[in-house]
């Protein structure tokens, strides 16, 4: 600890946040140091800009949107095989390694435990990390090469994931070897007047910071160090949550290396203009991804004279990097989305609350707002049926649920 009681004290109230050591005097030994490492670790002016940004929701922006080129896996004809060489041969040559992105909280899911040990139902009730780990093997062994995994947590699920994969001798893979576990960041959640929230358990209530936590995080933890001792150039980035998500993809790596784009993602073609997914586009001439939120009805029915949709790949999380991208997204800080969610939290005069409504906001990044710094990347289209099952809500809902991605997945593994 760099300061003491004092100065922290002071410090809380240049930033009106005095209240975080109200329950301090209550606190064990050991969670007052916590508590005082969770306010030294804390950014306030970045939480005083956070705060100012969610009066700002209804901001007009200014950007000019155009259409992102892209290519479609189904009709590469006799390039397809050109690129599968390319990419085949550095996959050969052990360049290649995935990440999978687990620190989600999965509240829409609702299951009980990181959603990677979720079981989808089919007959092995295997869950989705061996199902993810299943596609892993299968395609090392086509290269004769073990794909380096990395498996990104939250503070919250870290020891439930780790314990999981113990349990299951790491689906065959070595821990720390090939197999490595690390952490996302957090950021602090806040009430509706700017208050950072105490947790039930005395603590600041702390947050995943959103998927676009990826790239600081590989560079914080040191992964992309311990990739490139492994020899590792490029890294298939994707969610826990796509059953069917095929992360050794020749044909996607060889159009990097062959474009020489540090960026490719792979995208599936709107189910129709209105779908609520957000797609690819050029945001003032970057790549970038166009929400769903944001977009015209108008835009969203535009079609080029083939009769494509142009603004109709979808960004579903399947995106190849060279390391070299990810250090640069590493080091650029990302715009927060805010939400606003239900938290409970210790009050100023020691309750407990527990609200039954929103009262908290929390504040994530997004993967795809670093596509920007990137001058150019690729987009292949893919097939949905063949690499797009997502698992995100409860069966329910009747749309990417548990009984959708299992069915795709029978069908696509002619399993029934
Ligand atoms: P989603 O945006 O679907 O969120 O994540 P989620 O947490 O799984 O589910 P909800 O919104 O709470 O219902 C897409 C992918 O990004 C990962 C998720 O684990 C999933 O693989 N993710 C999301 C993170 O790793 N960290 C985050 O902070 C957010």
């Amino acid at each position: 600890m760099d300061k003491n009681l004092g100065e922290i004290r002071a410090e809380l109230k240049k930033y009106n946040q005095e209240h975080l050591l109200n329950g301090y005097d209550k606190l064990d030994d050991n969670k007052k140091q916590i508590l005082l490492q969770q306010i030294e670790n804390i950014d306030f002016e970045l939480v005083n800009f956070l705060y100012e940004s969610t009066k700002k929701v209804n901001e007009t922006k200014q950007d000019e949107i155009t259409p992102m080129e892209y290519l479609d896996k189904s009709k590469l004809y006799d390039d397809y095989k050109y690129y599968e060489n390319i990419g085949k041969k550095a996959i050969e040559e052990g360049k290649l390694a995935a990440v999978t992105m687990a620190g989600g909280q999965g509240t829409r899911l609702g299951h009980d435990g990181p959603k990677g040990t979720y079981d989808i139902g089919l007959d092995s009730h295997k869950s989705l990390f061996e199902l993810l780990s299943d596609g892993l093997k299968e395609e090392g062994k086509k290269y004769e090469v073990t794909i380096p995994w990395f498996i990104m947590t939250s503070r919250e699920n870290h020891k439930q994931t780790v314990e999981f994969f113990e349990k299951h001798r790491f689906f065959g893979y070595q821990k720390d070897k090939n197999i490595f576990f690390f952490n996302q960041g957090e950021l602090p959640m806040m009430d509706t007047e700017g208050k950072i929230l105490i947790g039930e358990d005395g603590l600041i209530k702390l947050a995943s910071d959103g998927h676009g936590g990826i790239y600081e995080a590989l560079v914080k933890n040191k992964m992309v160090d311990k990739m490139k001792e492994l020899g590792i150039e490029w890294v298939f980035i994707g969610g826990v949550d796509n059953c069917l998500v095929k992360m050794v993809d020749p044909v996607l790596m060889g159009i990097a290396i062959d474009k020489g784009v540090t960026v490719a993602c792979k995208s599936v073609v709107k189910a129709n203009p209105k779908e609520k997914v957000g797609v690819f586009c050029k945001r003032n001439g970057k790549p970038n991804v166009i929400e769903y939120t944001e977009i015209t009805d108008e835009m969203a029915e535009l079609k080029d004279e083939d009769g494509e949709l142009m603004y109709g790949e979808s960004h579903i999380l399947c995106n190849l990097f060279n390391v070299s991208a990810i250090e640069r997204m590493g080091e650029t800080p990302l715009p927060y989305h805010v939400a606003y969610k239900k938290a409970s939290y210790i009050d100023q005069d020691g309750n407990l609350i527990v609200p039954d409504s929103p009262n908290a906001y929390k504040f994530e990044a997004f993967l795809f707002d670093a596509f920007g710094e990137v001058d150019d990347m690729a987009v292949l289209r893919v097939k949905r049926e063949e690499e797009f099952a997502p698992v995100k809500n409860a069966d329910s809902a009747g749309v990417d649920c548990p009984r959708t991605a299992r069915n795709l997945y029978k069908k696509y593994h002619n399993l029934d």
